[in-house]
Parts: C-alpha cells; sequence; structure tokens
C-alpha cells in the first residue's frame, strides 16, 4: 500500500480532527481557573472560533486575534476582537496573560516570534501553548508548515520547561522555570 493510501485525507482525517486539541487545552484553562490564574486568555489565529469559544469562558478576559474579520464573526463570547497581524497586536499591547494559545502563521520563523512576543507578555505562572509543532507522519511533514522546528528552538532555552505532545499534530506546552523563594529550603 502506498503512503497516500494510508495516510491520505481521508486517512489523516480518521487519525486527527481539527478539535480534538480541544478538551486538553481545556483541563488546562480549568486548572489555571481553580489556581485563580484566570485573568487573562489570548489566542493567536481563531479560524472558526471552535477553540476560543470554549476556553475563553474560563478568564475573567480574553482576547481574540485574526487577520480574517470572517474568523473573528465566529465568536459568541464576550471578548476583545482584534483584526490585524500578530505582529501588530504585539506592537501595542500592554496586558499580561495567563495562558496564549499560538495558533496563527505556521511558518517557523512567525513562530518563533509569536512564541518570544507572547513570552514578553506572559504572567509569572502563565502557560503558553502551541498547536501544530508535531508533523503527524512523513507523508504529511510539511502539513503544518515548519512549525515543528520550535522544538529546536526551545531545547537550547535552559530558562524554560516545554513538552512537545506528538498528538493532534503536536501541542507544545511551555511555561518559565520559574524557582519560587519559599520552595529553598
Ligand atoms: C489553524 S487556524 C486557527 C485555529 C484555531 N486556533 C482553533 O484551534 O480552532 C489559523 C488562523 O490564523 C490566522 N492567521 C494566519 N496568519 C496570521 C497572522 N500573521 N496574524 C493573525 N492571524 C493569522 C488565519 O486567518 C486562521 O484563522
Amino acid at each position: 500500500m502506498e503512503n497516500g493510501e494510508v495516510f491520505g485525507k481521508k486517512g489523516l482525517k480518521n487519525m486527527y480532527s481539527k478539535v480534538d486539541h480541544i478538551p486538553l487545552i481545556k483541563e488546562i484553562a480549568r486548572g489555571l481557573k481553580r489556581s485563580k490564574n484566570n485573568k487573562r486568555y489570548l489566542e493567536l489565529g481563531i479560524a472558526k472560533a471552535k477553540c476560543f469559544n470554549v476556553i475563553a469562558r474560563y478568564f475573567n478576559e480574553s482576547t481574540a486575534v485574526d487577520i480574517s474579520e470572517k474568523a473573528l464573526g465566529y465568536i459568541d463570547v464576550d471578548c476583545f476582537k482584534r483584526c490585524c497581524k500578530t505582529s501588530e497586536f504585539f506592537n501595542d499591547n500592554k496586558e499580561k496573560f495567563d495562558l496564549i494559545f499560538v495558533d496563527a502563521d505556521h511558518h517557523y520563523c512567525s513562530v518563533e516570534r509569536d512564541f518570544l512576543d507572547s513570552l514578553n507578555c506572559l504572567s509569572e505562572d502563565g502557560v503558553i501553548i502551541m498547536h501544530d509543532t508535531y508533523a503527524p507522519n512523513e507523508f504529511y511533514a510539511d502539513h503544518c508548515e515548519d512549525a515543528w522546528k520550535i522544538q529546536d528552538y526551545l531545547i537550547n532555552r535552559k530558562d524554560l520547561q516545554f513538552i512537545n505532545l506528538p498528538v493532534f499534530y503536536g501541542l507544545t506546552i511551555v511555561k518559565r522555570h520559574n524557582k519560587k523563594e519559599y520552595w529553598k529550603k
């Protein structure tokens, strides 16, 4: 059997869906709420707001950023909507966020820039999640552009903790390697 037959469009559909990542992010959002780290949520890249509409409900304030006006039209929760490039959003932004979901332009250079901008406005115990960072198989290696290269960047950042889960096209979860004063005994 050819790879195309195994991993053809239908095959990939059976292995992954566009909403599979949401329950995992939802559980992290629920945990942040329980820990009272749920002031602000930021999602970069909204598409049909399937993720945003679920996750935003766990936060006091949420911001959606997308270059597509149409994408922002799918939002059905109270929030701030910014129709612009992610880089333009970060130029003006002065807020800190407790959870940031990076899922806009999947070319590595954009993913890295979005990640570094996100890190600059992450709250002390905040979490960044990036999507499509683990190409699902050889046949679909370029399906998510080269977003997966962010792993090679992160591995050299000793000030960060991260895990790149090989599920749902890849979900990379990152936080700062903070050591609290009261942990030093
Ligand atoms: C993969 S979809 C987002 C999916 C959504 N996060 C979800 O989980 O359902 C990518 C979105 O990013 C937007 N986008 C692409 N490049 C962008 C950029 N440079 N700035 C802002 N949005 C961008 C696209 O318009 C598209 O809606």
